[in-house]
């Protein structure tokens, strides 16, 4: 399996955890750092019992992103890993029933017709890097775990994001959600 990546938190790694906020539902464990293991093939060697918990997820294909939409996010985002994007959001969401049996177009509608989520976002572009894991097929108590990573001066920017999405329609299907910020230090 490719593009899998283990989000640990526990008592290592380079990222502190800044804060932990359960947005909607049952929030995580208190953990005071977070390493990222991105692995090709199996579940890393690590001791599981240092870990405070572990998510995992794959980092796979877009699902709703038109030609146009994906051109346009090719051109205008940042990659990951930048040396002054200090600061980054572990977002852990999960979707409810009611978005899972609605068909992939139905779906879109919400997404972008309605909620205009690639839209607004792109305005946070190239400041805000980002990745998505997909997880709902691994049994995992998430559906996704977004990855966000940006320069400080970026944060307040970052909050208004994330407000504009938490008050569209499609967060109306949103009954999981955990706010993780960290610090590279
Ligand atoms: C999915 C763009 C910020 C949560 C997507 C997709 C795009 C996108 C294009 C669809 C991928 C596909 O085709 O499958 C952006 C951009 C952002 C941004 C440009 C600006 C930085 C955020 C933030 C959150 C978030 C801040 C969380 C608070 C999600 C989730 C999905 C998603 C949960 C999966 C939705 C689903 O498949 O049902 N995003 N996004 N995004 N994004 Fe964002």
């Amino acid at each position: 399996m490719t593009n899998l990546a283990y989000f640990r938190g526990g008592c290592s790694g380079p990222w502190r955890i800044v804060s932990v906020e359960a947005v909607r539902g049952e929030t995580l464990p208190c953990a005071e750092r977070l390493e990222i293991v991105s692995c090709a093939v199996a579940e890393p060697a690590h001791p599981v019992e240092a870990s405070s918990w572990t998510l995992k997820g794959v980092a796979g294909h877009a699902r709703y992103a038109t030609r146009r939409e994906l051109d346009m996010l090719g051109a205008t985002q940042a990659p990951l890993g930048r040396g002054e994007a200090t600061c980054a959001a572990l977002i852990p969401i999960r979707k409810s029933q009611g978005w899972w049996t609605l068909a992939q177009d139905e779906r879109r509608i919400i997404f972008e017709e309605t909620s205009h989520h690639t839209a607004i976002g792109t305005a946070y572009l190239p400041a805000v890097a980002r990745r998505l894991h997909h997880c709902r097929d691994l049994g995992e108590p998430f559906d996704f775990l977004t990855w966000f990573e940006f320069a400080p001066e970026h944060a307040a920017a970052f909050d208004a994001l994330v407000a504009a999405l938490r008050a569209t329609p499609e967060w109306g299907y949103v009954e999981r959600e955990v706010d993780i910020r960290l610090a590279w230090d």
